[in-house]
């Protein structure tokens, strides 16, 4: 499959860059939080070792399976991660996209400006992509309010949709879709 390059995306609070070895010290520092775990996927590691760390550094920025993965880097550590996933077949007119920060990092509206531009990056380089969705535990004011901000809107309640930590939960799905005027 032909993958665009994942670029280097400058913003005024943030950049947002691919991964590197390095980067695996200062994920870790900011990934290994239960403030953050709480919020994400049923795999996402508790504790967050630096082997963790280490090994999420060196699968690459992007792949078929994974989507685009970019870090997220203010004055050039890395403080979290953003992502969006294309779905494949008949689906692949949608991506997922999902995002965390360090809590030291939180209310500073980087994350917000990072969905931003990971979401115009979308329609300028993934062409069949369509709609762009983001599934949020539906406890999570400060995530829905980064979609609402990027201009997603809610499209689905989910109830009883995931487990996290042995319990069934509630989600939200916030989604965008393609401009029209970008449509192909
Ligand atoms: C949710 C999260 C991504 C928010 O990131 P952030 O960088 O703090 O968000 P921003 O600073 O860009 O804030 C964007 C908006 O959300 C609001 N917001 C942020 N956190 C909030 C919270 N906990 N409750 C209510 N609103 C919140 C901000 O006030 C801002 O709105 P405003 O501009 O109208 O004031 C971050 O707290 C985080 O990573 N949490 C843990 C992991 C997680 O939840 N990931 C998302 C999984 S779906």
């Amino acid at each position: 499959m032909n993958l665009p390059e994942v670029p280097v995306l400058h913003g005024a609070r943030c950049v947002l860059r691919p991964l590197t070895l390095e980067d695996a010290p200062s994920l870790q520092r900011n990934a290994d939080d239960d403030a953050v775990w709480r919020n994400l996927f049923e795999g996402f590691p508790r504790p967050y070792t630096l082997a963790d760390a280490q090994g999420w550094c060196s699968v690459g920025c992007r792949s078929a399976t994974m989507g685009y993965v970019w870090g997220i880097a203010v004055e050039n550590q890395i403080v979290g991660c953003i992502a969006v996933r294309p779905d494949s077949g008949w689906l692949r007119c949608n991506a997922e996209v999902g995002y965390w920060i360090g809590q030291d990092f939180w209310r500073r509206g980087i994350t917000s400006e990072a969905l931003g531009l990971v979401t115009a990056w979308a329609w300028a380089n993934l062409p069949e992509v369509t709609r762009l969705y983001a599934p949020i535990f539906s406890w999570n004011q400060g995530s829905q309010a980064v979609a609402r901000k990027c201009g997603y809107f809610l499209e689905a309640d989910l109830r009883h949709s995931a487990i996290k930590d042995g319990r069934v939960i509630d989600r939200v799905q916030w989604a965008s879709l393609r401009p029209e005027a970008l449509l192909p």
